[in-house]
């Protein structure tokens, strides 16, 4: 059946709708701090962004993933289940799924983001690569509940979830554990996990990392403001709030944020925040894990280790997951 090579690549779109963004930009201003979700983060100028920041010389975690990818891959197909679905949250630029899909024997690909113009793009451009890799792309917020709607030729095979580029850091840790287990869920009984983990090291490497000379870091921070007036027609002053990035050791995480420059309002989803001056909007926060307090945390979500690769700097790791001993069942039998 896959005799004929297509490039055209088919994307269903669960975006959230405009009342459920201006409902998680409410909840999020109502917060203190101020926190708005991450996957705002990413409309298509957001996502053209993102990728720019991973380009920078500061950024070395995509670098670090994308060479443990390439000379790791086929170890890492080897560990997976023939005619398997790989289904990657959060695919982005789909840069980095292509080493596993070589190196996999008769892969599917389901790719998941949050930004449908920019998944379509890279979709494209994947396909063109892997003409005869069943592909399909979903547009939607894996941070909430999901159900696959899969085509009856994908159903079937055994998933494998792939999460690379540590995004499980934006989560604070007992979110990721729920997410974990919704993955448990998602993935099925015998579904493995395939997931990219930043460690913890130099504070001050960190701190460039995520505000770099360049000030992509900063721009792709602001872009939410100007999001928020683009598509809800937000009214503030966006010369008012200073980006800036810092290591906060005790909770093992860089947190990102825009300061208020002095008094500031802001008008938007039907309700008016006024910022003291010096009062924060956290954008995102990105947590780093130890293999240990990665894994410790992956087992209160039913996971265990079956492998883990790391560059030899031990500054990121890609471990496999699979469902911890005598759990495999016991979650659906419940169910
Ligand atoms: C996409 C969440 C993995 O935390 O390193 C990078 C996001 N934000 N620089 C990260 C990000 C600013 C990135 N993740």
């Amino acid at each position: 059946m896959s005799s004929s090579c297509t490039t055209s690549f088919e994307l269903i779109d669960l975006h959230p709708a405009k009342a459920d963004v201006v409902a998680a930009v409410r909840q999020g201003l109502q917060r203190r701090p101020r926190q708005l979700p991450a996957w705002l983060l990413y409309d298509q100028k957001g996502s053209e962004l993102f990728d720019a920041i991973t380009k920078q010389p500061e950024y070395s975690l995509t670098r670090t993933e994308q060479a443990l990818l390439t000379s790791k891959g086929s170890a890492m197909a080897n560990n997976l289940p023939a005619g398997c679905l790989l289904v990657e949250f959060g695919a982005g630029s789909a840069e980095k799924v292509s080493p596993l899909l070589d190196a996999m024997d008769d892969p599917a690909y389901l790719a998941i983001d949050i930004s449908a113009e920019h998944l379509v793009k890279s979709g494209k451009r994947l396909q063109q690569r892997h003409p005869s890799t069943p592909m399909l792309g979903l547009c939607a917020d894996y941070s909430q509940p999901l159900e696959l709607p899969l085509p009856s030729q994908m159903l079937r095979r055994p998933r494998v979830g792939f999460f690379p580029g540590s995004s499980l850091g934006n989560f604070c840790p007992s979110e990721a554990i729920t997410f974990l287990t919704r993955l448990r869920q998602l993935l099925g009984p015998e579904g493995m996990l395939l997931i990219g983990i930043d460690q913890p090291r130099d504070s001050a490497l960190l701190e460039a990392a995520y505000d770099d000379a360049a000030g992509i870091s900063a721009a792709f921070a602001l872009n939410l403001l100007d999001r928020l007036q683009r598509d809800l027609g937000a009214k503030l002053n966006m010369d008012g709030f200073s980006y800036q990035a810092r290591w906060d050791e005790a909770h093992s995480r860089i947190a990102m944020s825009l300061t208020a420059k002095g008094e500031q309002q802001l008008i938007v989803a039907g309700m008016e925040s006024c910022f003291a001056p010096g009062e924060e909007l956290i954008t995102e926060y990105s947590y780093k894990f130890s293999p240990k307090a990665f894994l410790t945390l992956a087992s209160r979500a039913g996971w265990q280790k079956r492998h883990r690769w790391s560059d030899n700097r031990e500054h990121f790791s890609i471990h496999l997951l699979e469902p911890c001993d005598g759990e495999q069942t016991e979650l659906y039998q419940s169910s």
